[in-house]
């Protein structure tokens, strides 16, 4: 998967054990977009609450990393039993690292994991004054359809295929790998 990103920033899933990055992520974003993130002025314990119910909650979330630092997110969190095929979505890009690419990488990371893991519908809660979002959506909708009319709007995922699952398969091998490579320079570093 080739994503366009900042110079030296890298996308991978984040690992069990990283929950302190996502909440650091969270507690970040400015008042604007942490509004259109969670969809209304929150507190900074319910964005901590919120991550740790979520690192126990079977979501995978994908981090997006530069200098050290995760500076954007996309989760991917099965609804449940109830209903076996749905998931919902949520993305995040700090200010400075916004209208770079970012967000469009996460998304496509992400539906790329949801197509591979079965999901046919992912709800995605955005406010309906957020254009940028929405932008951000359109530019999926070769794939996608997303009804804007609603608050709440639905993808539509196409079926996983071997092409699909190997796509997956060799960004996480790659994020690992750079990973690695980050976290041994900064072991020489210091
Ligand atoms: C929505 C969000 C995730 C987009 O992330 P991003 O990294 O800025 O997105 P991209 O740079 O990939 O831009 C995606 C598209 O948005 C549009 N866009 C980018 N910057 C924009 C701006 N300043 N104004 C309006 N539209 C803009 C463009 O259409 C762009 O596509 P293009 O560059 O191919 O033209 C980010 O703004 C964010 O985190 N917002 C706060 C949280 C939020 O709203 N989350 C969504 C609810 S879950």
């Amino acid at each position: 998967m080739q994503d366009v990103l900042p110079e030296g920033g890298v996308i991978r899933k984040l690992w069990i054990g990283e929950a302190a990055k996502y909440r650091d992520h969270a507690l970040r974003l400015d008042p604007e977009s942490r509004r259109d993130r969670f969809g209304g002025g929150v507190s900074d314990d319910f964005v901590g609450n919120y991550v740790d119910r979520l690192i126990t909650l079977d979501a995978v979330v994908h981090g997006f990393f530069i200098g050290g630092l995760m500076r954007g997110a996309a989760e991917l969190r099965p609804l449940g039993l109830r209903f076996p095929r749905q998931a919902e979505a949520a993305i995040s890009v700090e200010k400075p690292w916004q209208s770079h690419g970012v967000g469009s990488a996460l998304l496509r990371h992400t539906l790329l994991t949801a197509r591979n893991r079965g999901f046919r519908h992912l709800r995605m809660a955005c406010l309906a004054e957020n254009r940028r979002m929405q932008q951000l959506a359109r530019k999926f909708d070769a794939e996608l359809s997303f009804d804007f009319g609603n608050v709440v709007g639905e993808l539509a995922s196409s079926r996983p295929t071997p092409l699909s699952l190997m796509r997956e398969f060799m960004a996480d091998g790659h994020g690992f790998a750079t990973a690695m490579l980050d976290l041994q320079s900064r072991m020489l570093r210091a």
